[in-house]
């Protein structure tokens, strides 16, 4: 028996070598002002975003360059970019770079339209106005963001990540351009397609996983691990790392993910772990703890691809850390990282069979340790 779903892909997505050239014009259809909003140095560094403002000109689309996102983007980011975006009346935005600018970029339209502060629109569907559309240029293969409703921020005063989640900001274009990516750096595939293994496993074992998530979080799982290790220095390898990112952001964009995520937000803005990175380090200890605690036949699924001691060989092979000691934290530093697992989890714990209290991350933590 099929359970009833719901799957809504507004995106139109371009996915090719070169592909750029021909999505990129598109932007015509949907603004004539645009805010290209970008990082402070891939994009410049790279000759991309002298390529994206090349294709604008040619196009006659006007625009601004915005500069300024930093990697864990904060609240600040997105209120930066929506006073750029009103100062230069722009009707679009183009985010160039990983999940950071793309969320910034996200959550910064909706700052355009709706007053207030983001602190106001942090949850589901919490804004009135229609925010400008987003067109979504990847240069990392994690996060997903450029075919997904949420953008991912870091409240300051709370410190911890939270989510503006709505339909009305998945960008309108997604052009995911294998060339852009060709030369991330090594930590970086490895991290950010962790990222995504993370996305496609996690959403698979949510409770709002339907049949169609599913058959796109297995291929997704297949393309990764198939592929993340020769990615490093194949081209082609990275192309099907790219896809199986792809494929998992339209998992999360409807399932979300559960508490590996949750767990990871601690380790990134307590100790600045890169974000796929710290899921990474997270995900075959999370796997262990689930298959004891509800979850053993959605696990069995699983281990037809891969089992958590596998995780943890891939982990050191793509040289990120597979264990606390590995990022120089100890027992002492066990408490807070679990009462910040706890504060993380609040949004997955909806998408899971069952809450988990302190003691269970502590019990997790001190596994990982
Ligand atoms: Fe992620």
């Amino acid at each position: 028996m099929v359970k009833n779903f719901k799957f809504f892909l507004p995106s139109k997505i371009f996915f090719g070598k070169d592909i750029i050239n021909e999505a990129l014009p598109e932007v015509k259809n949907i603004g004539r002002n645009a805010l290209v909003v970008t990082g402070k140095r891939f994009a410049r560094e790279t000759g991309l975003l002298e390529k994206v403002c090349q294709i604008l000109k040619h196009n006659a689309i006007n625009f601004h360059v915005f500069e300024g996102v930093t990697p864990e983007p904060s609240t600040t980011d997105c209120e930066n970019v929506a006073r750029a975006g009103k100062q230069y009346m722009a009707d679009v935005i183009i985010a160039i770079g990983g999940g950071s600018a793309m969320d910034v970029a996200k959550a910064g339209a909706v700052l355009m339209t709706n007053s207030g502060t983001l602190q106001d629109y942090f949850g589901e569907e919490k804004f009135q106005n229609q925010p400008i559309p987003v067109v979504a240029i990847p240069t990392t293969c994690g996060s997903g963001s450029e075919v997904t409703r949420y953008a991912v921020i870091i409240d300051e005063k709370e410190k911890t990540k939270k989510t503006v989640s709505s339909e009305r900001i998945i960008p309108k274009i997604a052009i995911l351009d294998p060339l852009i990516i060709k030369t991330l750096p090594k930590m970086l595939i490895a991290g950010t397609g962790m990222d995504a293994l993370c996305h496609a496993v996690e959403g698979f074992l949510s409770i709002k996983a339907s049949h169609i998530t599913k058959i796109f979080s297995i291929e997704s799982i297949r393309l990764i691990l198939e592929n993340i290790e020769k990615a490093l220095s194949s081209d082609e390898n990275l192309e099907m790392v790219f896809l199986g990112s792809l494929y998992a952001g339209f998992v999360i964009n409807h399932s979300g993910t559960i508490f590996v995520h949750g767990m990871a937000y601690g380790l990134t803005i307590k100790y600045r772990i890169h974000h796929g990175t710290a899921n990474a380090l997270c995900l075959p200890y999370a796997i262990d703890f689930l298959k004891t605690h509800g979850y053993q036949e959605e696990i069995k699924e699983l281990e037809k691809f891969f089992n958590s001691q596998q995780l943890i060989r891939l982990n050191k092979s793509l040289k990120l850390p597979s264990s606390l000691k590995d990022i120089g934290l100890n027992r002492s530093d066990i408490p807070e990282l679990s009462e910040m697992a706890l504060k993380g989890c609040e949004r997955s714990f909806r998408n899971m069979k069952s809450r988990f209290n302190q003691n269970d991350f502590e019990e997790i933590f001190t596994k990982m340790l």
